[in-house]
């Protein structure tokens, strides 16, 4: 058995494959989640995929005494995978400071516990939302382009949070970081005993255009097919959810085995390639031979208009790249859809 890694928010949409994939790897996960936004049954799904049920305590990040009770119990935790945060861009508008507490102080208290159990290292998650709409030379978007001022507080708080670890880091904290930049993580586990779980009506496109497809919701609404793109719609870099899980894998396997050059390193997590909303409607009725009843309507206020990754760093740095086909895995979000619908 390789080391303990602690997992936040791994009971949630990434957290849970990222699970899986750090079990598969040989390593013993413990989970902490407080629940807020997901539920203790995807425990099950786990270790259906796995044969191994995590160890799994219901703490919130924010709560200091009792995130440190979990590193007494499981001593020998090495490495961490900080998942836990709010991520709803709409609802940090809303409710900024909700999203500043959560967000900013689960981090600083994961940083403050490390040294004190000896914890080598942390995978934070972060986001492309924190390169706002790169400029049309700047595409593919490199780790070195330039932050630009957040569109929301959710986005700021991934912004924050990264230059927290970074001024850590440099005060001398016997630590590693490092900071993956996720693209936009979609389907769901080929078993389809795990995938993503929105509460209410989904915000992201994928739960939107399943539950359609399914009759749930009557009608996907495209935002908008009037933007400076091929066929008018947006683009996204939309990396399979399982290749964002080993990504973490790989991270993780740096920081512990004593291979990351830099105290801090940060690695776009994508496919590197771009996709509109339109060809990845075209793409789920082919893969799945489901007709999708869609319209076009307004912008949506806040999408920025293409942006996609230049993964090169993660291919060659952490010898990581995403393959699976988008047909194949939107068929994945479409078997998870019907078997949530069972
Ligand atoms: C994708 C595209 C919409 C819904 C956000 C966060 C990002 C990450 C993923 C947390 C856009 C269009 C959507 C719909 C649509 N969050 N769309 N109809 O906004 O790119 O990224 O979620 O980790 O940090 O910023 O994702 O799935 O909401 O939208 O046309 O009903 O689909 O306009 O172009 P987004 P999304």
């Amino acid at each position: 058995m390789k080391d303990t890694v602690l997992v936040t928010g791994g009971t949630g949409f990434i957290g849970s494959h990222t699970t899986v994939e750090l079990q598969q790897a040989g390593y013993n996960v413990v989970i902490v989640d407080n629940l807020s936004n997901s539920n203790a049954d995807v425990l099950d799904g786990i270790e259906k995929i796995t044969g191994i049920r995590p160890a799994f305590e219901k703490v919130d990040c924010c709560d200091m005494k009792a995130l440190e009770a979990v590193f007494e119990k499981y001593n020998g935790i090495k490495g961490i995978i900080h998942f836990a945060a709010s991520k709803a861009v709409g609802e940090s508008v809303e409710k900024p400071l909700m999203y500043y507490r959560n967000n900013l102080n689960s981090l600083i208290n994961l940083l403050e516990l490390m040294p004190k159990y000896g914890v080598k290292g942390i995978i934070f998650s972060s986001s492309c939302t924190v390169y706002g709409q790169p400029d049309a030379e700047n595409l593919p978007v490199t780790e070195s382009a330039p932050i630009k001022k957040a569109e929301s507080p959710y986005g700021n708080t991934k912004q924050v949070n990264e230059e927290i670890i970074q001024d850590y880091v440099n005060s001398g904290a016997p630590i590693k970081s490092i900071i993956l930049r996720y693209f936009n993580p979609i389907g769901s586990h080929p078993t389809a005993y795990i995938g993503e779980l929105p509460n209410g009506v989904p915000a992201n496109l994928i739960p939107y255009l399943t539950q359609t497809a399914a009759g749930i919701r009557e009608c996907l609404t495209v935002f908008g097919d009037n933007y400076n793109t091929p066929d008018g719609s947006c683009i996204r870099d939309y990396i399979y959810v399982v290749d964002l899980a080993k990504a973490h894998v790989c991270a993780m396997a740096r920081i512990l085995d004593g291979k990351a050059e830099e105290p801090v390193e940060i690695f776009n997590i994508g496919t590197g390639h771009g996709v509109s909303v339109l060809e990845l409607i075209n793409s789920f009725e082919r893969a799945t031979g489901v007709k999708l009843n869609y319209k076009i309507g307004e912008r949506r206020a806040g999408d920025i208009e293409a942006i996609w990754g230049n993964v090169d760093k993660a291919n060659k740095v952490l010898g990581w790249s995403a393959n699976t086909p988008l047909d194949e895995v939107l068929l994945s979000a479409w078997n998870w859809q019907k078997h949530l619908v069972k």
